[in-house]
């Protein structure tokens, strides 16, 4: 059986990429976009491009209500308890980023930031970086045997002198939903300031930060089918309080004298400079495109090719997958087989997976490897796609053993 997406005509580069021999399974890296965002970009830039919350003219309120407009949408796909919880950036490594700086000044030497050994560089060097400006301690909590974060030694670790926790919803290389709501109590439990880093996470299903209760997200658009260079910090409204501004210029100031000035509360405090406007506005558009998709038939598509994925990869001899992935991606090696070679392979028969350590390396450095590949799926895959990439595979493995 042959498995169709009724969502792969609404991006029109999947027609393009096919054409050229590509088939794209790279999509928890960026993820294609639809048309309804491609129209909104062009929209934006043909009726006029300008700046937000400054002139007075038409084209500059157009484009401030647009933007806020992004906001409010933004702030319901993610059940924020208001538009004032979302503060744009230019990519989760930014809001990451903008947390490690607006929260330093609650660090104190031998205070505790505590991460797992999953996470992407961009949710562990920023506080790597943290924790050396101020001399407190990284704890990095282990896995299990099924690649999750181990709670019972979560529940040991994380201790009276934990003031920041910063965890993946979803792994981009185990592909496995975390345990958050347990880690996050555990660490609200000492009193200390819960991050999630959504990047992968928000792209599958709907989340509800109001029930998840962290006190930050972050979230990138571009894996959600949205523009790159656009990110999302939301913050809980008391706990956007506790940040420190971190990046200066206009609009997020009030009142600027020499050798003074006040600024402004989030978001707009924390949105220094011109943001990525067509961008905001364009994510704003994907997700009018998301929000009309029937949801639970999104999830049944994602479910049936992601175990097609997996039961693939089990039939072949040698094929060791990395954890126990849950959702829209498997990461694996090749017993023998250099993920280099493999992966030099496939990209030369139009597979365009990842290779490499996934921006993971202390993670791969614990599962003992070098690297390994990745192959991500997206709404607008089906089974042409997986049936490509696994005779691709085989014809792969034939040569190389
Ligand atoms: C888990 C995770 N966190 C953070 C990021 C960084 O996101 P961005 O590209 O928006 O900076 C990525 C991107 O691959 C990711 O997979």
């Amino acid at each position: 059986m042959i498995l169709h997406s009724p969502w792969r005509a609404d991006f029109p580069a999947l027609a393009v990429l096919e054409a050229q021999g590509q088939t794209y399974l790279d999509s928890a890296a960026t993820a294609q976009k639809p048309q309804a965002l491609i129209d909104a970009l062009t929209g934006y830039y043909t009726c006029g491009a300008a700046n937000v919350h400054r002139a007075q003219h038409q084209p500059a309120e157009r484009a401030t209500r647009a933007f806020e407009d992004a906001r409010v949408k933004v702030a319901r796909w993610l059940n924020a308890a208001g538009p004032t919880e979302i503060v744009f950036t230019h990519g989760a490594t930014e809001a990451l980023n903008l947390l490690a700086y607006g929260l330093e000044h609650l660090l104190q030497a031998d205070d505790e930031i505590v991460i797992s050994a999953l996470e992407h560089h961009a949710n562990l060097l920023p506080w790597q970086q943290l924790a050396l400006r101020r001399g407190a301690r990284l704890v990095v909590l282990p896995l299990d045997a099924q690649g999750l974060i181990d709670l019972p030694a979560a529940a040991a670790l994380i201790g009276p002198r934990t003031r920041l926790l910063a965890v993946s919803q979803l792994s981009n290389v185990l592909g496995s939903w975390q345990p958050l709501q347990a880690v996050l109590s555990l660490a609200r439990a000492q009193g200390a300031l819960t991050i999630v880093d959504g990047a992968q996470g928000v792209v599958h299903g709907r989340h509800d930060l109001q029930a998840l209760a962290c006190d930050f997200y972050v979230m990138s658009s571009h894996k959600l089918y949205g523009p790159d260079g656009v990110g999302v910090l939301y913050g809980r409204g008391e706990s956007l309080l506790q940040l420190r501004h971190w990046q200066f210029g206009g609009e997020m100031v009030r009142v600027a004298e020499y050798h003074r000035a006040e600024f402004h509360a989030a978001p707009l405090g924390f949105e220094a400079g011109t943001p990525p406007i067509a961008g905001v506005i364009g994510l704003g558009a994907s997700l009018d495109y998301l929000a009309g998709l029937d949801a639970t038939a999104v999830e049944t598509h994602e479910q049936t090719l992601h175990r097609a994925l997996l039961d693939g990869l089990r039939q072949r001899e040698g094929v060791r997958l990395l954890g126990a992935p849950s959702v829209a991606l498997a990461s694996f090696v090749v017993d023998g087989v250099h993920h280099a070679d493999l992966a030099h392979l496939l990209t030369e028969q139009g597979i365009a997976v990842r290779s490499g350590n996934h921006c993971a390396m202390p993670l791969m450095k614990e599962l003992g490897l070098t690297g390994a590949i990745r192959v991500s799926l997206g709404l607008y895959n089906d089974g042409g796609d997986l049936q490509r990439f696994f005779e691709a595979l085989d014809r792969s493995l034939e040569l190389l053993r």
